[in-house]
């Protein structure tokens, strides 16, 4: 009888996740033999349904909103980008039978934009907008690209201040409120607000972007999101969303589970080409 590897994502809501058409795509790919499902848990049912996923043989989770959080504190042992993250979204059964929490996103993030895009991290400044959990899980693997430096602005000034404080030991890293972005320049500008999903932007000045910088917002949607239409009015070199992102954080959890790596960019066209239909 053929053994069939379980994993899935867990969040709420979770109807709409692109996780399991991924997967199934990189395990059609790579000859694996695996299934990978969607299931809707709201916060306070997570302890019991990873530990009843994990008893039925589950083999690895992903775990989206809200859930990354709850994921790092879930984690036996963690990695030590999903350590300086605090928040975990792939959690993998090792083989002493310890559940490991890592987190994929930034590295997510950086392989889209070098890899995908062909940008050059090393030497850019870098803004981030917002200091909330999407914010906190791309700057160590940011600041090891050789930026060189980062901006994190947010409405709760502090929460920017605070964040910028805790990577101080690994790079050149501050933090602001938006009206203090004026007069000043960046290389890349990555929206890791919640904005986005409402349709709105934070109040930005003019002439943030340099000529020929990059907009990258790690939310996606069908349509341009506010973000990267206000990187196109913006004349940026390319103004992008996190599709990329979310195919790229998606194959390294596929990695860690695996330990093989599956072709990205015939995935990535296939959901541009489908969002454009
Ligand atoms: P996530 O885990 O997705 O980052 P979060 O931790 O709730 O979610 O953080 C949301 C981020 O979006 C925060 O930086 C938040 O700013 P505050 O810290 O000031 O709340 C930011 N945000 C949400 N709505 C915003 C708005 N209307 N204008 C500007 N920033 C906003």
């Amino acid at each position: 009888m053929m053994i069939v590897d379980h994993y899935a994502v867990f969040g709420h809501p979770i109807k709409h996740s692109k996780s399991p058409r991924i997967h199934k795509i990189f395990a059609e790919q790579t000859g694996q033999t695996l299934d990978y499902k969607a299931q809707d848990v709201p916060a306070e049912q997570f302890s019991a349904a990873v530990a009843a996923f994990f008893a039925n043989g589950g083999k690895g989770l992903n775990c989206t909103i809200p859930l990354k959080e709850l994921a790092w504190a879930y984690a036996d042992v963690k990695t030590e980008r999903a350590y300086m993250a605090k928040a975990v979204n792939t959690l993998a059964l090792q083989t002493d039978g310890l559940i490991l929490g890592d987190n994929t996103d930034g590295i997510g993030l950086v392989t889209d934009l070098t890899g995908n895009h062909d940008i050059t991290l090393a030497g850019s400044r870098i803004l981030i907008l917002g200091a909330g959990g999407a914010s906190r899980g791309i700057i160590a693997p940011l600041l090891e690209q050789s930026v060189h430096s980062i901006v994190i602005a947010n409405r709760t000034v502090d929460k920017a201040i605070n964040l910028a404080g805790e990577f101080t030991a690994k790079g050149l890293i501050t933090g602001c409120g938006f009206s203090d972005l004026k007069g000043r320049q960046f290389d890349l500008i990555i929206n890791a607000t919640s904005t986005s999903l409402s349709g709105q932007l934070p109040p930005l000045p003019e002439a943030l972007l340099v000529k020929n910088g990059i907009c990258y917002d790690l939310a996606y949607s069908n349509e341009p999101t506010v973000f990267v239409q206000w990187g196109q009015e913006n004349k940026a070199l390319k103004s992008l969303d996190g599709l990329g992102m979310l195919v790229e954080q998606a194959a390294e959890a596929f990695f860690i589970w695996r330990g093989i790596r599956p072709k990205t960019r015939p995935v990535i066209e296939l959901l541009n080409k489908e969002r454009k239909l």
